[in-house]
């Protein structure tokens, strides 16, 4: 949730900080801005809504000077409005501040700076950093930004510049992420690593209550409360193509269709076919801890918790371990009862959203061990976790998650299966079970070539109000993921449900006005749902069905048909989610809506 960006060297500030607001605008929309420090004094321009509008407001007149500043917000206090925009300054102009988090103590801190002379200008959070640093400065400006730190309460990954030390950036992080870029005589910071790819591949992360101090001759780190800290500098493998559209019209329809890859990059490696066994190096060290768990738990949030859902159905019907998948903000504050022989799997894309975070904290809190499932490399959840698989999707710009999902799942069939193996899993059965798994990505394509017979069937149904998503057993989690796509990105109220399930309420909502997506694939609960199906059109509702190729008998239940290829139950959702996530594309796409960057969410939701 908001997206910050950083730069000192010699190059021009403001069309580096731009094209990095650009790249980091997936994480917050609605305003944006930048603060030049040019020759000592602090240049801001900020607009309200996307990063065009303060590209157009400066009409190529960008200000001049080599350090500066950026932000892209996603509002939390105060409406998006030019005055809200960051960077935020102190009463004099010497200090701007640009800010992602949620400072909770806010409200106090201005009290009291207002009796102290001090005038706001916006209804931010943010603002008081600038206020409260201009407070405590008597010369030595980082003592003031470190005292400052001290006194705030609640989350930040923040860059302050000041006239005071126009040559200078500081940069702390607690709680909200903050990667530093090292390139050739110039440095940068950012939210995360997509707006320092086309620079440098050369990074560290800052740790929570760190922060760095950044000049021309070099970096410093310490701790908020002075203590020297050492960093390693790593090197970040994605390439400009991993952060561009590739010649698609929208970053989610390129992810969409990444997933033959990205399924596949998240197993490569990790298979030993003719054993039937997976090999995951980043788990060795809880693999008996998870093998002989008494219970796992899963927390996530969104797409992730759907992916979560799906390994519980995994894990249990395989490994015969009790799972419990729960939404991370619930986890975190309903001190769930943990005992220490249970695992607790966080699951994440991001690995920086708020309440995943705070619910691993508070499993290893109660003794539990915490395993990470995360896309971004170097992300807390990642580096929090003590153990822990990348998923290796490449960035996933566009909001509404797609391969991200996929890879998830992949994950977990590749836990399942680890774990299996060493309890009830044949060797036979392992190796089963892998083919088909690398039978998955073709049949991935296969779907990806119906798009235009999706886009079709969207054609018929963009003007609709409402939708139902229906499925069972491990595709019931994927009736949930298609139904949040769609609401996501189309702003079409769906909701996803057990298919039996909706006998008990939804059932009341069907006439001629409600579309309902089945997902019928062959299974042994296949006849139960066309007996659902049945219920829907006794009642007048239309019908789109997922089906497997070859099930003609379908046609006569449904108004509508996508086929797709067989695989076993168990890996299904990775296959059938495919239509469902082009059929939210195109029904966005016709109905006008701005498919990566939806109204009101944010990809990482690094707030509460
Ligand atoms: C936000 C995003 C979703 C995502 C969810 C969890 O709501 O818009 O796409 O599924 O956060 O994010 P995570 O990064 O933890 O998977």
């Amino acid at each position: 949730m908001c997206g910050i960006v950083a730069y000192l060297g010699n190059k021009e500030a403001a069309s580096i900080l731009i094209n990095g607001l650009r790249r980091l605008e997936y994480r917050g929309y609605d305003s944006a801005g930048i603060a030049i420090m040019n020759n000592s004094t602090i240049e801001t321009a900020r607009e309200v809504g996307k990063i065009r509008n303060l590209e157009d407001s400066l009409a190529g007149n960008l200000p001049a000077g080599s350090v500066g500043i950026g932000h892209t917000r996603w509002a939390t206090h105060g409406e998006p409005s030019k005055e809200n925009a960051h960077p935020h300054m102190d009463c004099e102009g010497n200090i701007a501040v640009i800010h992602n988090g949620i400072i909770e103590n806010y409200a106090i801190l201005k009290k009291a700076l207002i009796k102290k002379g001090h005038t706001f200008k916006s209804e931010t959070d943010t603002e008081i950093l600038a206020h409260l640093i201009e407070e405590l400065y008597e010369g030595n400006f980082e003592q003031a930004f470190r005292q400052a730190l001290l006194q705030v309460e609640g989350t930040f990954g923040l860059v302050v510049i000041s006239r005071h030390e126009p040559e200078k950036m500081y940069i702390a992080r607690k709680g909200s992420p903050i990667v530093i870029g090292v390139g050739e005589n110039e440095f940068f910071a950012a939210s995360d690593v997509t707006p320092l790819i086309p620079y440098t591949r050369n990074v560290f992360y800052l740790d929570d209550d760190e922060m760095a101090v950044i000049s021309h001759t070099g970096i410093i780190t310490k701790t908020i409360y002075n203590m020297p800290t050492e960093k390693t500098v790593e090197k970040v493998n994605f390439d400009i193509d991993d952060i561009d559209k590739a010649g698609y019209e929208h970053y989610m329809l390129k992810e969409i269709f990444e997933q033959p890859k990205t399924i596949m990059d998240a197993m490569r490696g990790r298979l030993i076919r003719e054993e039937g066994l997976v090999k995951l190096g980043g788990l060795a060290e809880v693999e008996d801890l998870l093998m002989n768990a008494e219970k796992i738990y899963i927390t996530a949030s969104g797409t992730s918790w759907h992916a979560a859902l799906i390994g519980e159905y995994l894990l249990e019907e395989y490994c015969r371990i009790p799972v419990e998948v729960e939404y991370a903000s619930e986890f975190r504050y309903r001190n769930p009862v943990i005992k220490k022989n249970e695992v607790v799997i966080a699951v994440s894309q991001s690995g920086e959203t708020a309440d995943t975070l705070a619910a691993l904290r508070e499993g290893r809190h109660k003794g539990a061990a915490v395993v990470g499932i995360v896309n971004t490399v170097g992300s807390t959840i990642a580096r929090e976790t003590q153990a822990g698989i990348y998923i290796h999707a490449g960035p996933e710009i566009g909001v509404a998650s797609t391969k991200a999902f996929t890879s998830q799942v992949t994950a977990m069939v590749l836990i399942t299966i680890m774990i299996a193996r060493k309890r009830y899993m044949s060797v036979v059965q392992g190796k089963q079970l892998i083919d088909e798994l690398l039978a998955i990505p073709e049949k991935v394509k296969q779907i990806l070539d119906e798009s235009d017979l999706i886009k079709e069937i969207a054609e018929a149904y963009k003007n609709e109000r409402n939708f139902l998503y229906l499925g069972r057993g491990f595709n019931f989690p994927t009736a949930l993921e298609g139904a949040l796509k769609l609401k996501e990105i189309s702003y079409i109220h769906a909701e996803g449900y057990p298919a039996a399930e909706m006998k008990h309420g939804p059932i009341a909502l069907i006439d001629e006005n409600m579309p309902v997506v089945f997902i019928a694939t062959h299974d042994a609960i296949y006849d139960k749902v066309i007996s659902n199906i049945e219920e829907v059109r006794a009642r007048k509702g239309r019908v789109i069905c997922i089906a497997n190729e070859g099930d003609t008998n379908i046609e006569k239940y449904a108004d509508h048909v996508i086929y797709i290829p067989r695989t076993y139950h168990a890996l299904s959702p990775l296959l059938t989610v495919i239509p469902l996530q082009l059929l939210a594309y195109h029904v966005a796409v016709l109905r006008g809506c701005d498919v990566d960057q939806p109204r009101n969410l944010a990809k990482s939701v690094t707030v509460e």
